[in-house]
């Protein structure tokens, strides 16, 4: 007799390791369920980088008129065949993209220093092979071609970019000192959008950290649907898929500092409240201070590309804004480094008066996707001719979740309005009112 046991066998099992993003604040991550489904891969298609299919889908929406939003889609028809010409992509890349007024007509609003923003729409929780499970971005996990994955969202990326900046188009008469190109901003949202970006952050005012994130299934009366935290739910920093590859300019590993951090978690009740009371108390607490200084050290944080050992082939981060910019600071290359290099593309400071096109064609190397940067997203597990077999994590099978572990539910910020209005910018490309040296 087992009367019970089929009650067991016939609650589903919830893959819980899938987050939709805010569009209005990237790093606002919420919980989805998403069942696993099983599909025939499609083959690895290396004529893919010589074909003219861009593999992307744009859903845009565009407040201006007609002749406006033409070039608007022609930049980013060109965009998306730079990537598809750079990249070998396998599964098609999906953008819910809006071209819209920033500021409606509002007088020295904040925003009007502010291009665009661009980030994943939506994230997928995998495993890595070095035992730390990290978000992966959907556009990446889709390449992965696993049979068995999580089911995914309709949209990729999140764009947004700002009507009212004076933009440049290809079609336009030479660029004036004031305008910005928009096929520049275009490219250099996408690039965020399939990943380039860290989860290194001020989360908590005057310290940097990974995402801290919740585990719902820790409790054992959780309830997966509920928009804030369990009494019983373990707070845990989680990294993404760029992290991974992030050193101190040493060549540590800044995963190294986060399995420190989240040593805080250890043997502790790990309830949000006993984090956001005796945080402050630790060893971990001044840990995180730390990276909050070296976050604004320059030359002290670097991307380690594959099959690189020495941290001087290493994409060196943007670590020279002082305070600490949310949403530019570490996301970005060092904007000093690259500035004269064919890898300026990710540099968080768009460059006014000057056009993509001038800027490559300075360049022997040749499409706006630097060698460091191309190498920078293979190494993140994107194909390429130089590529043909990269890197790639495993799904997190949810019949293998336990009651403790695997799954992971955003800790709600607590922020106040003035930080609340700076991290909407989170992934942002910038005019800065001085160019920098
Ligand atoms: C985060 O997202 C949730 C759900 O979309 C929303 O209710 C909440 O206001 C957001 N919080 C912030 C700080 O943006
Ligand atoms: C490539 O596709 C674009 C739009 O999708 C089209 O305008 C262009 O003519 C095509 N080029 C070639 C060589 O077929
Ligand atoms: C479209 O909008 C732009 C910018 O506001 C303006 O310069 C242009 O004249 C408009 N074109 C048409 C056909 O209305
Ligand atoms: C794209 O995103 C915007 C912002 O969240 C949303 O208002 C719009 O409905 C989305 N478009 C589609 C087609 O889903
Ligand atoms: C960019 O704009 C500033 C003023 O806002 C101007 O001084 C500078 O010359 C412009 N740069 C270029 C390359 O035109
Ligand atoms: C490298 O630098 C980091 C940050 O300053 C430090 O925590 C780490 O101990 C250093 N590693 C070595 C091997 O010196
Ligand atoms: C970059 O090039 C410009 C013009 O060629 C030059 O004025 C500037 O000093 C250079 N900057 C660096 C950091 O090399
Ligand atoms: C490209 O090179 C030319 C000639 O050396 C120089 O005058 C120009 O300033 C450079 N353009 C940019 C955007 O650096
Ligand atoms: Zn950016």
């Amino acid at each position: 007799m087992i009367p019970f046991v089929f009650i067991l066998t016939l609650s589903p099992i919830i893959s819980a390791q899938c987050f939709v993003a805010d569009p209005y604040n990237p790093r606002n991550l919420t919980h989805r369920n998403c069942d696993m489904i099983t599909e025939q891969p499609k083959k690895n298609n290396l004529n893919a980088a010589i074909k003219n299919d861009t593999m992307f889908d744009i859903t845009l929406t565009c407040n201006a008129n007609d002749t406006i939003c033409n070039k608007v889609k022609i930049a980013f028809d060109t965009a998306a065949q730079i990537i598809s010409s750079t990249f070998i992509l396998n599964s098609r890349i999906s953008l819910n993209a809006s071209f819209i007024s920033f500021c409606n007509g509002v007088p020295n609003c904040r925003n009007a220093i502010v291009l665009g923003q661009a980030a994943p729409s939506s994230w997928i929780l995998l495993q890595d092979d070095d035992n730390t499970q990290r978000l992966y971005p959907q556009a990446l996990v889709k390449q992965f071609q696993f049979p068995t994955h999580p089911a995914y969202t309709s949209y990729d990326i999140f764009a947004m970019f700002n009507s009212d900046i004076p933009y440049w188009f290809a079609s336009d008469p030479p660029i004036r000192p004031d305008q910005y190109d928009f096929l520049y901003v275009m490219l250099h949202e996408l690039i965020h959008g399939l990943g380039f970006g860290s989860s290194w952050e001020e989360y908590l005012p005057g310290l940097v950290t990974p995402m801290p994130a919740i585990n719902p299934l820790s409790s054992t009366k959780f309830d997966l649907y509920s928009s804030d935290p369990q009494a019983n739910d373990k707070v845990k920093f989680y990294e993404w898929a760029f992290d991974k590859y992030m050193i101190f300019i040493n060549g540590t590993k800044t995963s190294s500092l986060t399995i420190q951090l989240n040593k805080f978690f250890s043997g502790r009740s790990g309830t949000q409240a006993d984090f956001d009371n005796n945080f402050d108390k630790s060893n971990q607490y001044s840990l995180a201070r730390n990276m909050y200084l070296i976050s604004q050290t320059p030359n002290s944080l670097a991307f380690m590309p594959q099959g690189s050992t020495n941290p001087s082939d290493s994409l060196i981060l943007e670590t020279s804004f002082r305070p600490f910019r949310q949403g530019s600071s570490i996301s970005h290359v060092d904007a000093a480094t690259y500035m004269n290099t064919s890898d300026f593309l990710m540099r968080a400071q768009a460059r006014n008066g000057t056009t993509i096109n001038m800027l490559t064609g300075n360049f022997s190397y040749g499409s706006g996707i630097g060698p460091i940067l191309k190498k920078t997203m293979e190494t993140m597990g994107y194909t390429s001719l130089d590529n043909p077999n990269p890197y790639r994590p495993s799904i997190i099978d949810p019949s293998t979740l336990t009651s403790s572990s695997n799954t992971i539910k955003p800790y709600r910020l607590r922020l106040d309005i003035g930080l609340i209005i700076t991290i909407i910018t989170t992934l942002v490309l910038y005019i800065l009112p001085k160019e920098m040296a």
